[in-house]
């Protein structure tokens, strides 16, 4: 049996980065999946890669409500439940407070936190019955000031309000369904990738040094955490925004 075999996960962004490993950790560990992006053939691979009996690709932009809805029901159709969100898509779009365009601020929250909002709103209305495990991606940023990346600290701020909002709300509304943020330092994906000006498939190796020193972390790291959450191990973690950044971001020398 593996660690989450009697589960149904959809996870969002599914196609690159944190989300396909998280996609296929938790498929190696028994679940079946729900794989989307709005990049549809991306998310197509990553189901390939997992096997057809096991897994659904859907073409999915997490900023739309009524793509929401299918989504949760084509899962339904297909595997009979959900009972397993990670909410992982996200954009990152660089600027400081004076350049940023409107636009691009709202587009920032549109996906970031808009897309996060909804995804938690049709878990609940999809879980509630039978209960069920969220996980929402935050930032190191979720905690911190920052003059270039000031909007994606926001909206990842803002992911972990929400995590303790929904957490409150299932609790003290009988819901067995539990929420949890976790909070990354960089992590070598080629959303990294193209912040450092480099392409999507660029074989940096940032990963193999010094496990004490300053590296990137392996989407690996990340899915290992988020198997940990969406599995029945942390029934009694709740509401919780957990940091994943190799202490960078919490400790100093003095
Ligand atoms: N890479 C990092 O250093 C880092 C650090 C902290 C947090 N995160 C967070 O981790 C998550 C995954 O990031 P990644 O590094 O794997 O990035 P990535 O760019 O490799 O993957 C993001 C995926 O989201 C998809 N996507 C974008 N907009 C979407 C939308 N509207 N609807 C559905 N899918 C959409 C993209 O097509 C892509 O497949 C994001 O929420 C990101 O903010 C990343």
């Amino acid at each position: 049996m593996g660690r989450v075999q009697d589960k149904v996960v959809l996870v969002t962004g599914a196609g690159s980065g944190a989300g396909k490993a998280d996609a296929l950790t938790l498929a190696a560990q028994g679940a079946k999946l729900i794989v989307t992006d709005i990049n549809g053939d991306s998310a197509k691979a990553t189901a390939a890669l997992i096997g057809a009996d096991k897994a659904l690709a859907l073409t999915h932009d997490i900023a739309q409500e009524a793509q929401w809805e299918a989504a949760f029901a084509a899962g339904i159709e297909r595997f009979g439940f959900v009972n397993g969100l990670v909410n992982n898509a996200g954009i990152l779009i660089q600027a400081s407070i004076e350049f940023m365009a409107f636009e691009d601020w709202q587009k920032m929250l549109s996906v970031n936190v808009t897309g996060y909002y909804l995804g938690c709103k049709h878990a609940i209305l999809n879980m509630k019955e039978k209960g069920g495990a969220i996980v929402n991606m935050g930032s190191v940023l979720s905690h911190h000031g920052s003059p270039n990346y000031f909007a994606y600290a926001a909206a990842k701020s803002a992911v972990v309000s929400l995590t303790r909002s929904v957490t409150a709300h299932c609790k003290f509304g009988g819901y067995d369904i539990r929420a949890n943020a976790i909070m990354p330092d960089g992590i070598l994906t080629p959303m990294v990738l193209a912040q450092m000006g480099l392409p999507p498939d660029s074989d940096v190796n940032m990963i193999k040094e010094s496990p004490m020193g300053h590296r990137f972390c392996d989407p690996q790291e990340i899915a290992n955490l988020v198997l940990f959450l969406i599995s029945d191990e942390s029934r009694f973690v709740r509401g919780a925004d957990i940091a994943i950044d190799n202490g960078n971001f919490r400790i100093t020398e003095f």
